[in-house]
């Protein structure tokens, strides 16, 4: 073992999801293993200690995971549990931390933004209960990285991790799992496999964009092998180093060729993407986009119909910026909602506290108490599963939902790479403007109330602060600005958009044209282009 001096290294702060840096930045001498060390140091050590490691299969994440490896056993871990070629799905890894009752687990993976050598990489560390580490724990972690003044490695040649076997290094336990077959049992705990691989052996047609990323090989077997859909039904499933060059962002924008496909002649009947680490989900019908927000509200009024759901949910939560649809599902069902700041790691409380089963952000994640993380497939099986109970199609799902609970039409525009300094300006004008906005008439409309939004946790008790500006209308309408916090170049400033529609006549309005008035009055209020010197979003979901 070999303890190695080290100086703090600016900037190590987690943000919304773990550490995201440039590749090139993560690879900078002691750059990773200062970071590992101030998250071994931030849990109070690693000694005796089980982690599951893996990762969304990034360029760096082999490297990364002989490092991280090696830095365990030199802490006195007792036991590694790694995916085989260091890989595996967030919600892999998260199942993995509960199923082997570990002491968490660390997960290479910058989610959704792209990766290579000139793109991202990040790590995060997740809890025992299977969840992303809470903010007091992330603050430990961050503290450390700047006061550290050495690491802990082994020297040691590279651990075999293309092989599912057991290993030993300086008395520290690997065990090289499969990364798929643990997370695929579970879904087949929650889903009704049997009225799905009927559906497909119909003749029902999915296609799933893997995006190149980590959900190829849990798709081909969860779907094609185990469901039965034809092969090939789900594409670009090997996982790439730079995930082929796409970014592996499921949104309309960034996975336009599932997009073309599922708007084109002779759709599929289901379409499906997922992101870098398979945490997020878009679900698309023949002609129908499926906004994030409403397939929560969807999933929450069916999910009795799902073998691991029949007893009903014991509560729902979105994050705050997520539309109210969910909301009037709850109301109506009678069950408990919450509302939490953006991150999935708000959750986990509720989850633990046996509060919430179903959980969802307008972020494209969804998932459920099953395990601690959002889950990309798990959302794809539950639509499958519905679809298969209600024998409809996508787009007559959703119609019948909104005609049941009315139309929250929603919209999120981002403003990318802005300059920090710009964003932050504005970000502070905005909130100092809010005592004054209420009673005011904007677009034609009344501003309700204006906040800078403060979570106040039921469970733990804990405050978070400046968790977004939201400006309510009469009505219900709404926006809410915040700056997204897992950014790696300048700042992304994100407009969140609603507006409750109860007569059925209008559910088919483009969202941007039902929201044409609430786009306006945020920039009437915010100046978001004027100031950035954007004509529009560069991205709108
Ligand atoms: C984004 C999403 C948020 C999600 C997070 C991690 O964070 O908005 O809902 O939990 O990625 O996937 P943001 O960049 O907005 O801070
Ligand atoms: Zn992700």
């Amino acid at each position: 073992m070999t303890t190695v001096s080290t100086t703090p290294i600016d900037g190590q702060k987690p943000g919304t999801s773990g550490l995201r840096k440039k590749t090139r930045v993560f690879m900078q001498p002691h750059y990773l293993e200062n970071f590992v060390q101030s998250i071994f140091d931030g849990i109070g050590g690693a000694q005796g200690k089980t982690f599951v490691l893996g990762g969304d299969g990034r360029y760096f994440n082999t490297q990364a995971a002989q490092v991280i490896i090696r830095m365990a056993a030199a802490n006195g871990a007792a036991h590694v549990i790694v995916g085989r070629d260091g890989l595996l799905s967030t919600p892999a890894a998260s199942h993995l931390i509960r199923l082997n009752k570990t002491d968490g687990g660390i997960i290479m993976s910058a989610s959704h933004n792209p990766g290579g050598e000139e793109e991202d990489f990040g790590v995060k560390f997740n809890m025992s209960n299977g969840g992303p580490a809470p903010e007091s724990v992330t603050n430990a972690m961050f503290e450390r990285t700047t006061t550290i003044t050495a690491y802990h490695i082994e020297e040691a040649q590279d651990v075999d991790l293309h092989r599912v076997a057991e290993s030993e290094l300086a008395g520290m336990k690997i065990t090289v799992v499969d990364p798929v077959a643990d997370y695929a049992a579970l879904m087949e705990t929650l889903f009704d496999f049997d009225a799905i691989r009927a559906m497909f052996a119909n003749g029902f047609r999915i296609r799933f964009d893997a995006m190149c990323a980590i959900t190829g090989p849990y798709g081909q077997e969860i779907l094609e092998n185990r469901l039965g859909a034809a092969a090939g039904s789900v594409v670009n499933g090997t996982p790439l180093p730079d995930f082929g060059g796409m970014h592996p962002d499921p949104n309309p924008t960034w996975a336009h060729d599932l997009m073309d496909v599922m708007n084109g002649d002779d759709a599929p009947d289901f379409g499906a993407a997922s992101d870098g680490d398979g945490d997020r989900n878009m679900v698309v019908g023949p002609n129908i986009y499926i906004s994030p927000s409403d397939s929560l509200a969807v999933l929450a009024a069916n999910a009795h119909l799902a073998k691991g759901y029949t007893k009903g949910l014991k509560g729902v939560a979105r994050s705050m910026p997520t539309s109210a649809a969910v909301d009037r599902v709850a109301e109506k069902l009678g069950l408990d909602c919450f509302e939490t700041p953006t991150g999935w790691k708000f959750f986990g409380n509720l989850m633990d506290d046996g509060r919430v089963s179903l959980c969802g952000e307008e972020s494209f994640g969804t998932g459920s108490d099953h395990i601690r993380e959002k889950d990309g497939l798990w959302a794809v099986l539950m639509w499958l599963n519905i679809l298969a109970k209600r024998e409809m199609s996508v787009a007559e799902v959703m119609h019948d939902h909104w005609q049941s609970f009315g139309r929250n039409f929603y919209s999120r525009h981002d403003y990318e790479a802005v300059d920090s300094d710009t964003a932050n300006a504005m970000i502070a004008d905005l909130r100092g403007k809010l005592g004054d906005l209420p009673g005011q008439t904007v677009q034609g409309h009344r501003i309700a109330m204006a906040d800078d939004y403060t979570y106040h946790d039921p469970v733990d008790g804990s405050v978070s602060k400046h968790q977004g500006v939201r400006v309510m209308f009469d009505g219900g309408a709404r926006f809410v600005i915040r700056l997204s916090g897992t950014g790696t170049t300048g700042a992304t400033i994100r407009l969140y958009l609603e507006a409750l529609e109860t007569d059925p006549a209008a559910f088919d309005q483009d969202p941007q044209v039902a929201l044409d008035w609430v786009i306006r009055a945020a920039e009437d209020i915010a100046g978001i282009r004027t100031r950035t010197g954007k004509s529009g979003p560069d991205v709108t979901t």
